[in-house]
């Protein structure tokens, strides 16, 4: 017997929502997130799609690639996230070498990630090479968000963050790319630091909503990595991100105050501490006349007042 969604499992957007956005001809933001508070902030706000990127590594565990990231910490967080948010549809990302291996092993990680994190979806890079597990992992129920352009796991082989498709070969390639991920099955494709022009292009000519970031306006949906997006970072900010917030300033003056509030005495204050009763106290520490040497038969070695 089936049993009726619990009001949390109603609300919750799937790839239907995602589809029936995209036929209204709606824009479908998307950001990254990492952990519980931010997902929970993210979810108030009504993103509809919160992906838990490998981005993780570089932005929250000090790594200096995605390849780095395991599928422990990938598991880690996305479970982070999905008990933040109760609405977004949340998507994990596959991390390096967790999938395109075997597609026994590719099928297990994109499981795992569902049901043990219980993410709504998985991510994963490559084009044309990656339609196969692509399609292993979609026909096994579990919905696919494609990534093509600047696929960051394979930076090493890329040579750097540059934009991608611009010569006729390279174009072409990424154009093929694209409708392999969408004939494998997948429900949605990011497209990362393409041109403008040809991410247009491609969207034009998909049936599944393009998710753009660092490809101009032309996609049917937008992704930024939400650390990007606050101001969290006072070096580097890349080029297709815009500053909705400036945290880093505001999360390093309230750190100052604070410093100077502890060391001045002036926090914690009245309003941030408790009183007791001073009878009670004065009981506690031995002061009153239950406590006189001549009444005492032990105080166990607790220091009372007489003992100082
Ligand atoms: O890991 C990530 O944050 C991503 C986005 C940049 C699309 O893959």
């Amino acid at each position: 017997m089936s049993q009726a969604p619990t009001p949390q499992q109603a609300q919750r957007l799937t790839i239907a929502s995602i589809a029936r956005l995209y036929a209204a001809g709606q824009r479908i933001p998307m950001l990254t997130a990492y952990d519980y508070p931010t997902a929970r902030i993210l979810d108030e706000a009504g993103i509809p799609m919160l992906l838990v990127g490998d981005s993780l590594g570089q932005v929250m565990l000090g790594y200096d690639s995605t390849v780095r990231v395991t599928m422990a910490e990938m598991l880690h967080h996305t479970k982070a996230v999905v008990r933040g948010a109760r609405r977004a549809l949340v998507i994990a990302d596959m991390p390096f070498l967790s999938y395109g291996v075997t597609p026994e092993a590719s099928l297990e990680n994109a499981g795992i990630l569902m049901s043990e994190g219980g993410a709504g979806a998985v991510k994963l890079e490559g084009g044309e090479r990656s339609a196969r597990t692509i399609e292993t992992i979609v026909r096994a129920g579990i919905p696919v968000m494609g990534h093509i352009g600047l696929t960051p796991q394979s930076i090493h082989q890329l040579g750097g963050h540059r934009v991608q498709g611009k010569t006729r070969e390279a174009g072409r390639r990424l154009l093929s790319d694209a409708l392999a991920v969408q004939q494998a099955g997948a429900f949605a494709v990011v497209l990362e630091l393409v041109p403008e022009q040809l991410a247009t292009a491609i969207t034009e000519r998909l049936h599944i909503p393009t998710i753009g970031i660092g490809a101009g306006a032309g996609c049917s949906g937008e992704v930024q990595v939400i650390t990007d997006l606050l101001g969290m970072s006072a070096e580097f900010t890349p080029k297709h991100a815009r500053h909705y917030a400036e945290l880093h300033s505001i999360i390093k003056s309230a750190a100052e105050a604070y410093q100077a509030d502890v060391i001045a005495r002036t926090f914690p204050g009245p309003e941030q501490s408790t009183r007791m009763d001073d009878a009670t106290l004065d009981e506690i520490l031995g002061r009153t006349a239950l406590d006189r040497p001549e009444m005492v038969e032990t105080s166990r070695g607790i220091p009372l007042d007489r003992d100082l």
